[in-house]
C-alpha cells in the first residue's frame, strides 16, 4: 500500500492507530472535519466533513486504502446519525470506487448485532439486530461495503468492534474488549490479505467470555493476543459499582439497548 488514509483521525481510535501504524504504513494521511490536537509537522492532513461529497473526494484522491474510522461513534439524533455515518459513508464508498481506491477497512460496531441476548452466541451469518440508530447506520455501512465489493471490486473488511482500549472496565466489556494491537492485527488483514473481498471480522481480543464465533477472522490469519480475562477482578470490582440495568445486562449491546426502550422485558427475544 502506497498511500493510506485514516478518517476519523482525531477521534480516540485514530489517536492511537497514528501512532501503531506508522511504523508499518510509510504514507498515511489523515482526515477529520476537526484537526487533530496532537497533529506533528511529519504528519498530512486533510480537514473534510463526511457529509460534503466534494471535501470526501479530496482526501480520498491518490490514496490506495482506506481506513474508515470517521462518524458519529454513539447513539444520536437521527439527523447526526443521516449525515456522518449514512450520507459519510455513501460519500466514502462513493469517492472510493470513483478514485479506483483498492481496499476499505471499515471500523463497523457490535451494535449492528446489539439485540442478540449475552446467552446466545453469534457469527457472521446471524441477521442484523441493531440496538440503536447509530447500529442502523453500521449495518448500512456492512451493506453497502458489500455492493461495492461485489459491483465495483473494492476489497472491503468490516470489522465489529466491540470495545477499544488498554483494558476491559466492566463485565460486558470482558466479553467484547478489543486490544489495540489485536485492532492493528484485523486492519493489517483487510489492509493487506489477498483473499479479502467482502469480510465481517468481530473486532474483539481471546476473550473466554466472548459472545462472536470470529472465525471468519481467524481463517485469514488472525491471532489476537489480549486476553481480558486477566483483568477480570478489577473489570468485575467496577461493575459491583454500577446500577443494575435489566435490559442493557440481558443483551450484547448493554446500554445501547436499553436506552429509549420501549417493549416488555417479558418479551425479550432469545
Ligand atoms: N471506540 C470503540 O470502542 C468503538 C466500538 C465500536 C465501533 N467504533 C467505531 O470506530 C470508529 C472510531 O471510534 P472512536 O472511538 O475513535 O470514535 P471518536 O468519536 O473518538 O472519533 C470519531 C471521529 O470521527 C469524526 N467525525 C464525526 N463526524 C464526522 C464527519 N461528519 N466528518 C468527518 N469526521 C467526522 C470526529 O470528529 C471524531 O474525531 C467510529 O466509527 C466508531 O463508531 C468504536
Amino acid at each position: 500500500m502506497q498511500t493510506i488514509l485514516i478518517t476519523g483521525a482525531a477521534g480516540g481510535i485514530g489517536t492511537r492507530l497514528r501512532q501503531l501504524l506508522k511504523g508499518i504504513y510509510p504514507n498515511i494521511r489523515l482526515s477529520d472535519v476537526r484537526r487533530p490536537a496532537d497533529l506533528t509537522s511529519d504528519e498530512t492532513f486533510v480537514e473534510a466533513d463526511l457529509a460534503n461529497m466534494a471535501q470526501v473526494e479530496t482526501a480520498v484522491a491518490g490514496v490506495q486504502a482506506i481506513v474508515h474510522l470517521g462518524g458519529f461513534s454513539v447513539e444520536g439524533s437521527w439527523d447526526t446519525i443521516l449525515q456522518s455515518n449514512i450520507i459519510g459513508c455513501y460519500h466514502l464508498y462513493e469517492a472510493a470506487r470513483r478514485h479506483r481506491v483498492e481496499r476499505v477497512v471499515f471500523a463497523s460496531s457490535n451494535h449492528a448485532v446489539g439485540f442478540y441476548p449475552r446467552q446466545r452466541r453469534i457469527g457472521i451469518d446471524a441477521a442484523v439486530r441493531p440496538d440503536s440508530r447509530y447500529g442502523v447506520s453500521k449495518a448500512f455501512g456492512e451493506a453497502l461495503g458489500a455492493l461495492y465489493a461485489y459491483k465495483h471490486g473494492l476489497r472491503v473488511t468490516c470489522i465489529r468492534i466491540g470495545n477499544f482500549g488498554d483494558v476491559p472496565v466492566d463485565r460486558r466489556r470482558l466479553s467484547i474488549w478489543i486490544a489495540p494491537q489485536d485492532l492493528v492485527q484485523l486492519i493489517r488483514i483487510g489492509l493487506e490479505h489477498p483473499d479479502v473481498r467482502h469480510e465481517i471480522f468481530y473486532g474483539v481480543s481471546d476473550n473466554v467470555r466472548g459472545w462472536w464465533d470470529n472465525s471468519a477472522a481467524f481463517r485469514l490469519g488472525y491471532r489476537p493476543q489480549g486476553r481480558s480475562e486477566e483483568h477480570s477482578a478489577a473489570a468485575l470490582a467496577a461493575q459491583a459499582k454500577l446500577p443494575p440495568d435489566p435490559i442493557g445486562d440481558w443483551y450484547h449491546g448493554g446500554p445501547f439497548c436499553s436506552d429509549e426502550f420501549s417493549d416488555g422485558i417479558e418479551r425479550a427475544p432469545l
